[in-house]
């Protein structure tokens, strides 16, 4: 039998570091999803939590298409999305695209940074959805050229990842083995030894 909402939340909490923000231990990727909307106001709240991530010039290159169940923009991105994808997200009840200009505003030169501002707004927006209960899971699986075309981004705007937004769910409403297995499964990351290098190969201390 699948475990319920409440014990799946519990087994995703990363173990408690002392001093880490409690926000940031708490965050996971469900993608059950309950019958409920998600509020304006908590809407407004996520996107004021992206709005304010540091950016290369202050440029905020971001712009997050948002929409609404039934709205044109959320058929519009859902219909971007691969079969697996569509496969849970149709339970979302808002799904965002965020893209980002690549040419700065000042002077129109390349700004190669323009995605990796976007990684930081959205990790904002993540990290403040989680302070509300919601899930925002990412995806990268979607058709770039279709989204691009259906909802009319320029060239001139790099797509990030499409992000949907709501209550987690039941697992079971899922509904399918494998996505089921991937709710309750423990959520695992490399060693700070595997990340954090003191000189190229070699690990810090710090691991
Ligand atoms: C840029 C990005 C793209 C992702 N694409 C997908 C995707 O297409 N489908 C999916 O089910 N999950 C996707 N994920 C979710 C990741 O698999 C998930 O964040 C990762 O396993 C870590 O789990 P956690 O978010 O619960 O910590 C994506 C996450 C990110 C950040």
């Amino acid at each position: 039998m699948a475990l319920s909402a409440v014990e799946v939340n519990q087994l995703k909490q990363a173990p408690a570091v002392e001093g880490v923000l409690p926000v940031v231990l708490a965050r996971w990727s469900a993608r059950a999803f309950a019958d409920r909307e998600v509020s304006t106001a908590d809407l407004r709240r996520v996107f004021e939590a992206a709005r304010w991530a540091a950016s290369s010039f202050n440029e905020q290159p971001w712009r997050f298409l948002v929409g609404t169940r039934n709205s044109l923009t959320y058929k519009k991105i859902f219909s971007t999305l691969i079969g697996f994808n569509q496969g849970w997200a149709t339970a979302a009840p808002v799904l965002i695209l965020g893209v980002a200009s690549t040419k700065f505003a000042h002077n129109g030169t390349d700004n190669r940074n323009a995605l990796y501002d976007l990684g930081a707004a959205a990790s904002y927006l993540t990290l403040q959805a989680a302070a509300l209960r919601l899930t925002s899971p990412q995806m990268a699986g979607y058709d770039q050229a279709a989204a691009r075309q259906v909802l009319e981004i320029p060239e001139s705007y790099a797509l990030g990842a499409v992000i949907a937004l709501g209550y987690q769910g039941e697992p079971s409403a899922l509904g399918n083995e494998q996505l089921i297995a991937m709710e309750t499964a423990a959520r695992e990351r490399k060693p700070l030894s595997e990340i954090v290098l003191s000189a190229w190969g070699m690990p810090d201390e710090l691991g």
